[in-house]
């Protein structure tokens, strides 16, 4: 199964993407956890209005799903202010980021998505553009060429990334704040889920709120799918609530276990156990043996088997928990 068809993948898929919005927390006291990132940042940006200042360069990281997009609309909405979305890759040449940043008003939100994949004509751009609010345009060719510097609006960049390591030194050294994204606890997956039920205006009993919260990665995207899920279920197979046999049923034959695991994480486990003793064994020898790239494996997969205290990541490579047997109810051999 490609991991976009997964149920339980953080990534967005396009006809999700009007659901997200709908569900999308639009002010501070709306967005659930992550709360050392908001109780900063509500004194960050209270600050910056008392000074009529643009709010400092912010950069968010950490696995997708986990509301870094969302938390930037927050911002915006908390600042008063617009907000101007784009991604790395999107921004192909010098002049596109250029003519984006010419457009921007005092104090506008600039968010970049994937800001580690810019490339590097881009990302000089963004350096003074950062530092001076200003644009050094090169005119000409030649012996001819000039160098001049154009003003820009004092505003404020939001940049967002999975893979704060892959940022270059000076790209990271021009955010003033930056935040690192926690994955969710469950009670707090369990607000979420029941915010959208009601947002979604389907009732779900109480007892299953916690179950599917298990269930979602500590994942707000996977938390809202799998909602989405359920609630199908219940239509066609139930009489509309959702209760805890409909959100089994669902969880059943969606394939995702109590962890909230599916088959690829269940077979990433059983391949270290069956054919590494437990581990340790290389990440890259883990993605050849299941046919998946290493960036996916690292940044879809692990984080949770991680955060589920399944997988150990290790000097000489990674290790299954004792946890894992338990789960995948296979017996540990003891070496004697
Ligand atoms: N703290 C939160 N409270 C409520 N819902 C959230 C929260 N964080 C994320 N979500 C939900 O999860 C979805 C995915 O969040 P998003 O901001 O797109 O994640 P990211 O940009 O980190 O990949 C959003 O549409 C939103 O409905
Ligand atoms: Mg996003």
């Amino acid at each position: 199964m490609e991991f976009e068809d997964r149920i339980t993948a953080a990534n967005i898929n396009l006809d999700e993407e009007e659901m997200e919005l709908s569900l999308r927390p639009k002010r501070l006291s709306e967005y659930i956890g992550q709360k050392s990132v908001t109780e900063n940042l509500k004194i960050f940006i209270e600050a910056a209005q008392m000074r009529k200042e643009p709010l400092d360069h912010v950069l968010f990281y950490g696995p997708p799903g986990l509301g870094k997009t969302t938390l930037a609309g927050i911002i915006a909405n908390e600042l008063g202010v617009d907000l101007r979305i784009t991604s790395g890759p999107a921004i192909e040449r010098a002049g596109d980021l250029a003519a984006i940043l010419t457009n921007l008003k005092d104090g506008d939100v600039l968010f970049i998505d994937e800001i580690h994949r810019l490339n590097r004509s881009v990302e000089e751009v963004l350096y003074s553009a950062m530092e001076d609010y200003a644009l050094d345009i090169i005119i000409g060719k030649g012996p001819s060429a000039r160098s001049i510097r154009l003003d820009l609006s004092k505003f404020t960049l939001i940049g967002a990334t999975t893979r704060a390591g892959s940022l270059s030194a000076p790209l990271r050294d021009r955010f003033g704040v930056i935040c690192k994204f926690e994955m969710y606890q469950n009670d707090e997956l369990a607000e979420i889920i029941k915010r959208s039920g009601e947002i979604l205006n389907v009732s779900i009993e109480s007892d299953c709120l916690l179950e599917l919260a298990r269930c979602s990665r500590g994942t707000p995207r996977v938390a809202n799918r799998l909602l989405k899920r359920v609630r199908d279920f219940s239509q066609v197979k139930g009489n509309g609530v959702i209760d805890c046999e409909i959100t089994k049923k669902t969880l059943h034959s969606l394939g995702i276990d109590a962890l909230g695991l599916e088959g690829l994480d269940r077979d990433i486990l059983r391949l270290i156990i069956e054919r590494f003793k437990g581990g340790p064994v290389g990440i890259d020898t883990i993605a050849a043996a299941i046919g998946e790239e290493r960036i996916t494996i690292e940044d879809v997969y692990e984080p949770y088997l991680i955060q589920a205290g399944l997988l150990h990541r290790t000097q000489k490579g990674r290790m299954v928990s004792e946890e894992a047997y338990k789960h995948l109810g296979i017996a540990q051999e003891i070496e004697g």
